[in-house]
């Protein structure tokens, strides 16, 4: 019998829960990650013939794109640690007709054992190093697969700022006087808290967060890279999300809970009542404000 494997935490965040499974929000999403996926793609300089291995292939938003921007021409190797995402990514380019060009490997960012040594002509990662624990080991991997002369294309979240932010409100809400009236501090930092390390022990702690665009520089530099260049944008947007059951459930990455889940979770009912009355009215007017802030990362081996 021919059985699925189950659902992870990967593919329930790339499938359902980074657009709240709405439709509409989910067009949106992709329209902004087919733009990341373009920039990597920019940056990789691709021509037909050659090989590109793509780490953390998800559903194949970055492969995919490389085939349809090479007419075919291209053969490129999926990786993923996630065997329903690879799945996925298998099913839509057989959709799209390109499984020829396809090869699907279970294996990790930092341990590319499958791919022989300098076989590879650009090595691309769009969303994954963030969520690789050792991210030297999986550059020293890119390194080790790509050609001299390869290339090495990344664009990653950084979500540095939203950890700091969250460190921020837990000291606030520690230095407020004992009587504060102020009951609506306490319950953004437990929303923040909940989706974010808010110490400076726990962030350094976290892959996740723990991580800069410079840091991002010195690592592929200490890989073995050269002429590396790091392109930080960051877009502040209003109204991303204007609908209030959208909006709760909702996650900023896929290891974080959703609003909704913290409220059942964390929240008194009159918590959640009192979060709902602040924050709704905000939400449905189109002044809730996500900052997105990207690196993107591109080198070269070293010819010979
Ligand atoms: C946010 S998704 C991005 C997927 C895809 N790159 C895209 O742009 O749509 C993160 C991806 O990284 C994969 N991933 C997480 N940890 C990984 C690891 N240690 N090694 C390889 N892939 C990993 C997940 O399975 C998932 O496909």
């Amino acid at each position: 019998m021919n059985s699925s494997p189950p659902p992870d935490v990967w593919s329930a965040w790339l499938l359902h829960r980074r657009h709240a499974n709405d439709p509409q929000f989910d067009r949106r999403v992709r329209t902004a990650t087919a733009r990341y996926a373009d920039r990597v793609l920019d940056a990789a300089r691709l021509s037909a013939g050659m090989t590109l291995v793509d780490l953390g292939a998800g559903d194949g938003l970055v492969g995919l794109r490389a085939i349809e921007r090479t007419a075919g021409a291209l053969r490129v190797l999926m990786t993923d640690i996630s065997l329903p995402l690879l799945d996925a990514a298998r099913a839509r380019a057989a959709q799209a007709g390109v499984l020829a060009s396809c090869e699907f490997l279970h294996c990790a960012a930092d341990a590319l054992a499958p791919i022989a040594d300098a076989t590879a002509d650009a090595a691309t990662a769009r969303a994954t190093l963030a969520y690789v624990a050792d991210k030297a080991a999986a550059l020293r991997e890119c390194h080790r697969i790509l050609r001299p002369g390869g290339r090495l294309s990344l664009a990653e979240p950084i979500f540095q700022d939203e950890a700091l932010a969250a460190s921020a409100l837990r000291s606030a809400v520690a230095a407020r006087p004992a009587d504060s009236a102020d009951d609506f501090l306490p319950l953004l930092h437990r929303w923040k808290a909940a989706q974010f390390p808010d110490t400076p022990e726990r962030i350094a702690a976290n892959p996740t967060v723990n991580f800069s665009e410079r840091d991002l520089l010195s690592l592929v530099h200490g890989a073995g890279f050269r002429d590396v260049h790091v392109e930080l944008h960051l877009d502040v947007t209003y109204g991303a999300v204007t609908c209030w059951d959208v909006f709760l459930d909702t996650a900023p990455h896929p290891l974080a809970p959703t609003l909704r889940e913290i409220l059942t979770r964390d929240f008194t009912g009159d918590e959640g009542a009192r979060f709902e009355r602040i924050m709704r009215p905000i939400v449905e007017s189109g002044n809730a404000v996500t900052t997105d802030r990207i690196a993107y990362v591109s080198a070269t081996k070293p010819p010979g």
